[in-house]
């Protein structure tokens, strides 16, 4: 099937306003190659067929299928090592400290005391990795009164497809031995079939839940720890510059950014400084 350059344009333009990626021109061949079996799938007969389908205000599910097309949802467990060992070693600590001094200031009250947002989790492997690592932590310092239920994680993506399977948390033969151990596999995870699902000690540690980060982030709260990696690379400036300034309104004065590794957020210089955790540079806000 033929894309024209005319609906490359009005493709890349609508893939960009859904979702802040930014596609080249000189992509054009991914997008035919992508999209042309989502063009079989809808027995359309052009790419501008497809467009005015997408137009449908109640065609969400092409929408989504488009997107997911478009999209690389390439995650693993403990992805790239040295942000986690950042976390565990370095953030966690921190955190403990953190859950202490907030039961210590009010000790009525009740439910998470730090907050997590893994952003674009994909098909969950990051926000499990994090579960992994505080019920570890929390397991070897069970002296010192912090419980899991002490860390609220919220997991978001904007594809539905993938906060199925995260939600799910059920991983191939492949997906499973991605940057999992043995060790980590048989405590976190049993098998069923042809697959591993994640047993509930992490799943409840947990919540997914559908957002783009295109769009402004209400009632999410405030966050201590945000992990963001891998996705803004694909945004265009303006969207990465809105998506830095609204992760600098819901993150603590003393909160920390976890970004891709060819990535960073100091488009907006001035709003988060950077510092070393280990391996890992890690952004804090400059709120002063
Ligand atoms: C390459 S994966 C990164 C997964 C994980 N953070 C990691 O580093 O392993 C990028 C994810 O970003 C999601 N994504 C892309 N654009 C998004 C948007 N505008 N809002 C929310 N999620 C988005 C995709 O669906 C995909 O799951």
């Amino acid at each position: 099937m033929n894309l024209t350059a005319e609906e490359f344009q009005l493709l890349a333009q609508f893939i960009h306003q859904a979702s802040g990626i930014f596609i080249n021109e000189d992509k054009s061949y991914l997008v035919k190659q992508r999209l042309t079996p989502v063009l079989k799938a809808e027995k359309l007969g052009s790419f501008s067929e497809l467009y005015q389908k997408l137009q449908r205000r109640d065609n969400f599910a092409l929408r989504d299928r488009v997107l997911m097309s478009m999209t690389t949802h390439e995650t693993s467990f403990f992805r790239d090592k040295h942000p986690f060992d950042a976390f565990s070693q370095s953030l966690l600590p921190n955190l403990c400290q953190r859950v202490k001094k907030r039961k210590a200031a009010i000790p009525a009250r009740r439910g998470p005391k730090v907050d997590i947002w893994c952003a674009a989790c994909s098909t969950g492997q990051e926000p499990y990795s994090l579960a992994m690592l505080i019920s570890e932590y929390v397991e070897r310092n069970w002296f010192t009164g912090v419980a899991v239920e002490d860390f609220r994680i919220l997991a978001t993506d904007f594809s539905t497809q993938v906060l199925v399977q995260a939600v799910e948390g059920r991983y191939n033969t492949v997906e499973i031995a991605r940057g999992l151990g043995d060790r980590y596999r048989d405590k976190f995870f049993s098998k069923e079939g042809d697959y591993w699902y994640a047993n509930e000690s992490i799943r409840k540690m947990v919540t997914f839940q559908r957002l783009n980060l295109k769009d402004p982030f209400l009632n999410l709260g405030g966050f201590d720890v945000i992990f963001c990696r891998n996705v803004l690379i694909y945004f265009d400036e303006e969207t990465q510059k809105k998506v830095i300034r609204q992760f600098h309104e819901i993150i603590v004065d003393d909160g920390f950014v976890v970004v891709g590794s060819s990535e960073n957020l100091l488009v907006d210089k001035q709003i988060f400084k950077q510092e070393r955790h280990l391996e890992t540079v890690v952004h804090v806000p400059n709120k002063a």
